[in-house]
């Protein structure tokens, strides 16, 4: 489509818009950004149809096979446009301390100048959609209101599966406050210039939060979390700082419920850094052996929660829809995932295949003969073979909405949430780290989440690997300096008569030929049983150096044959490994070291003069 420079008069605010700070936004970003036309999105089906059709005919949207997935779509980025830029995203607080180490940090004097030049006549040639949407059910006490105003369809049509979306949010909105989300591709049109299928700006990418004003200003990405701001801009980054402020937790965790045979219903909430199978856990199929024990979703990524009044803490997802790794999402890995996306969905950076339909790597065993990878060109598994080529980009994703899931919790739109009984940390850690452990109270649960950690590459057996800490998996989401955070999450349990159980998970421990000790998937359900019992004070555990640690006869083994040595060597604390796990948390101390909070001191001593006393390879107990 070639910019024609058509105004239209529809820069007029639609008389159903009340909010006064709406109005002087909306009327201040027209004039900066000097768009050529401004649609205001009312969240109908009929719109998000028209909105994808015309993408179609724009080049953005390739329609697929309506026998194969109907009312879907496949988008294909820039290749210089294909992930969240984290060396680019930008906490401007007024004060750099407040931000703290683990943030980028620009003056936001200077960075408001920046983005005021940037966004200056961004969108000319272009029309400006405005993006009503609740994060949270809408009216939900615990739900929050944001505007995203953005120069994409594609970001339009995302966010309508995302979030709630359209019309209703301005009667709920009324005159109160929300947050506004300022977003542009970054490439505006000149006259007589023709449109690309995915318009970004390839060089210059600024994602920043301003968290005194509660604003979002996004440059140059179309891409997920850097466009979606909804999601990590809004839902962790912004809404931490909210949630600190108000006493709540905002955080990268899914949420789950755990259905026992008598129809007891226990919540947990889980977080795991980035690529670790979060989406794969919120929606897990328990062995059938495991006859009686079901698993609902309320989440896949986020989760609001807040102190109720009766002690207990409640959460909710804040998102609607998931925004989900496609390469390795296959029946084996995650049927209730598969189910999701059968239709409605946006599918960005996978394969296309002859008969219209999408595929990734690891969708399913047999490769298709031939397809349209996500760059354009043929793909075949010989090519894929000669020269490594991937049909999918390795961060490929699905938009799918979230009620499609069939394993979604009847709770999941329950505006007070679900009661949290138990929270559990993971990451992936070839060695070292056991299967399962309970922290013994909520200040060394704390202390163990904030030293998570994920190994980036394969550890030599014994050793410790080079080890990205994550704490709480909020690196890269946290809106503000990581030591308050966890003395917030600290206040939070001292506040609390009987806070939930903390548990520590580690699904990938390899053996000595390098080969995963534990299987995983479904098979989780059996960690998950005891920690959903020892949260409501069922099952039994004995002590060990790190914590409380499940005997193997604790764990239900109906129909896995895991013998009680595989469990010990999988248990095994190494005290030596151990002692230099925790004396290399001192990096994360000297990064944090002025706001780190004393209790993480004295957990840290304690640790290590209880790994002193303890055998050179602790292993649990046999049978009593
Ligand atoms: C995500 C992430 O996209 O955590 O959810 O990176
Ligand atoms: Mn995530």
């Amino acid at each position: 489509m070639v910019n024609e420079a058509i105004k239209t008069d529809n820069l007029q605010i639609p008389d159903y818009v009340k909010n006064t700070k709406f109005k002087k936004w909306f009327t201040k970003m027209v004039d900066l950004c000097e768009p050529d036309n401004v649609y205001w999105c009312d969240g109908s089906e009929e719109e998000w149809k028209r909105l994808c059709e015309q993408m179609v005919d724009s080049g953005t949207f390739v329609r697929l096979n309506p026998e194969k997935r109907p009312n879907s779509y496949l988008a294909c980025s820039d290749p210089s446009d294909v992930a969240r830029v984290e060396d680019r995203t930008f906490i401007c607080s007024i004060r750099k301390q407040d931000a703290g180490p683990t943030n980028n940090w620009i003056d936001p004097k200077e960075m408001r100048a920046k983005l005021n030049t940037l966004f200056k006549g961004c969108m000319h040639g272009r029309t400006m959609y405005v993006v009503p949407f609740s994060m949270g059910p809408l009216g939900s006490k615990i739900a929050q209101i944001g505007i995203e105003i953005s120069d994409s369809p594609y970001v339009a049509v995302n966010m309508k599966i995302m979030t709630r979306m359209g019309r209703k949010v301005w009667d709920v909105l009324g005159d109160e406050e929300f947050v506004p989300c300022m977003h542009t591709v970054g490439m505006p049109l000149a006259l007589g210039q023709a449109d690309i299928p995915w318009p970004c700006n390839p060089t210059e990418k600024y994602i920043v939060h301003f968290p005194e004003d509660r604003e979002i200003w996004s440059y140059g990405s179309g891409y997920g979390g850097n466009a979606l701001l909804g999601k990590k801009c809004f839902a962790l980054r912004i809404a931490s700082t909210m949630a600190r402020d108000e006493g709540w937790l905002a955080e990268h965790m899914l949420i789950l419920g755990v259905t026992d045979p008598n129809g007891k219903k226990t919540y947990v909430a889980a977080a795991f850094p980035s690529a670790c199978g979060k989406t794969n856990f919120a929606m897990l199929i328990p062995p059938k052996e495991m006859e009686g024990y079901t698993i609902s979703t309320i989440g896949d990524d986020i989760a609001w929660i807040k102190p109720g009044e009766d002690g207990k803490l409640y959460a909710i997802n804040p998102e609607a829809g998931y925004f989900g790794v496609a390469p390795g999402t296959s029946y084996k890995s995650n049927p209730n995932a598969m189910e999701s996306i059968k239709a409605n969905t946006i599918f960005t950076n996978v394969g296309l295949t002859p008969d219209g339909d999408v595929w990734w790597e690891d969708m399913t065993d047999e490769l298709p003969e031939e397809l349209i990878d996500w760059q354009g060109q043929k793909w075949t598994p010989q090519i894929a073979k000669e020269t490594g080529r991937k049909a999918a980009h390795p961060n490929a994703r699905f938009t799918a909405p979230a009620a499609q899931c069939p394993s979604i919790d009847p709770e999941w739109e329950n505006p007070q949430g679900v009661a949290i009984s138990a929270f559990i940390f993971g990451g992936r850690r070839a060695s070292n780290v056991p299967l399962v452990y309970q922290a013994v109270n909520w200040n060394y649960g704390v202390y163990l989440a904030a030293t998570i950690g994920s190994e980036m590459t394969a550890a030599a057996f014994g050793k410790i690997g080079e080890v990205r800490r994550d704490p709480f998996a909020m690196l890269p989401f946290c809106g503000y300096h990581m030591g308050d955070y966890f003395n917030h999450w600290l206040q939070v349990g001292r506040s609390l008569p009987n806070p939930p159980r903390v548990f520590g998970v580690n699904w990938f421990r390899k053996d000595a030929n390098g080969k995963f000790m534990w299987p995983g998937f479904g098979e989780n359900m059996r960690v998950l049983k005891w920690i959903v019992e020892r949260a409501r004070g069922k099952a039994s555990s004995v002590e060990s150096p790190i914590g409380w640690m499940p005997r193997y006869e604790d764990i239900d083994w109906t129909g896995l044959d895991f013998s009680r040595e595989q469990f010990q060597e999988l248990m095994t604390v190494d005290r030596e490994a151990w002692k230099q796990e925790i004396l290399s948390h001192e990096e994360l101390f000297e990064r944090l070291y002025d706001r780190i909070p004393k209790e993480f001191v004295l957990m840290r001593e304690l640790l290590l003069s209880s790994l002193w006393r303890s055998p050179e390879k602790w292993e649990l107990a046999p049978e009593r």
